[in-house]
């Protein structure tokens, strides 16, 4: 997007051997309508998991989620896993050295069915840090499955297109009431101006995209029964896109559980996956409108796609099956 503009378009591929090209080539201001291309399996499908508020060097369960991830993702053959924030506890990276890259990621994500394009947002937690580290291509010299950008879109062989989008700066009370927190906006400000610019070119690339499923990612919930409960400006600015454009799934993390809720007004369903290593909250709010599933503990999500089904499936730290659904749609006949 306009305010990623420094940002280079990547050309990324990561095989399962851990081998990576990354051709890097320059774009103009609209990233969000380049991004990625990910190719489906030979049947057309495609699976990916989703983690989310994980990075504490192993502790709070997060290695345990991480063998169960690795077992999860050997037995789909996911294609990629995304990951919707919070990515390094407490505060972000310090820089592009900080230890707690390869503490939290590279030595933790170790199976080799993990060994696939991690794409990444930012979270709160990661602004707190110095956010532009890890939006650097050197991390991938490190570990080469580390992507992550503030705007983009993965879109595989036009069956999923996913948009990720950088929540933060959409979250007032950060810029308002820093308490004792230093968030780097180096790249964000003016706030109105980067969240006008987020908004206009999704709208852009949701209205183009031809994807049958079309699954928007953020750190930030819209929808919670949990601990932040919903984020009112992403209810305000957000919502209406998704539900204009008929946006299937909104996929976050934030609240630290695994939750399902359905859209009122619409069919969006909103998943949180955000159980990537400290849980249990232990706190329920009360707006239960659409609630279909909740768990105040660790775990992570699997989504398995093809053009008319996608499947959705939740797992607690020893890998049960906590919660599955399934979504249809008609193949559209010409
Ligand atoms: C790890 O997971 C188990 C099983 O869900 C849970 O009982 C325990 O409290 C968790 N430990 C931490 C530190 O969260």
């Amino acid at each position: 997007m306009a305010s990623s503009s420094a940002l280079s378009l990547l050309f990324f591929a990561c095989f399962s051997i851990s081998i990576c090209v990354i051709t890097n080539s320059s774009t103009t201001a609209e990233l969000i309508r380049g991004g990625f291309y990910q190719p489906t399996k030979v049947d057309g499908s495609l699976s990916f998991l989703v983690v989310g508020d994980w990075g504490r060097r192993g502790n709070y369960n997060q290695s345990l989620v991480a063998h169960q991830m690795g077992v999860v993702g050997e037995k789909l053959g996911i294609n990629f896993v995304v990951s919707t924030g919070d990515n390094f506890y407490d505060d972000g990276l310090k820089g592009v050295d900080d230890p707690a890259f390869e503490d939290s990621f590279a030595n933790i994500y170790t199976a080799p069915s993990l060994k696939k394009p991690w794409y990444n947002v930012l979270g709160n937690h990661d602004y707190r840090g110095d956010a532009l580290a890890q939006l650097s291509p050197v991390l991938r010299s490190i570990d080469c499955r580390f992507v992550c950008l503030r705007n983009f879109i993965v879109n595989a062989d036009e069956i999923v297109e996913l948009f990720f989008v950088d929540t933060t700066p959409f979250v007032r009370k950060y810029f308002t009431e820093p308490e004792d927190h230093v968030y780097d906006w180096r790249g964000v400000h003016p706030r109105d101006k980067y969240v006008a610019n987020v908004i206009k070119e999704l709208e852009t690339a949701l209205g183009e995209s031809r994807a049958k499923w079309k699954i928007v990612v953020g750190h930030h919930t819209i929808r919670s029964i949990s601990h932040h409960g919903d984020t009112q400006e992403l209810a305000h600015l957000l919502l209406p896109l998704l539900r204009a454009y008929n946006v299937d799934f909104y996929v976050n993390g934030h609240d630290h559980c695994l939750q399902r809720i359905s859209d009122t007004q619409s069919s969006i369903q909103f998943l949180t996956s955000g159980g990537g290593s400290k849980a249990w909250r232990g706190y329920v709010g009360s707006n239960r409108d659409g609630l279909e599933f909740f768990y105040d503990g660790q775990g992570f999500m699997s989504v398995e796609i093809t053009e008319t089904d996608a499947d959705i499936v939740y797992y607690d730290v020893f890998g049960k099956r906590l919660h599955h659904f399934k979504m249809s749609k008609q193949l559209q006949t010409m």
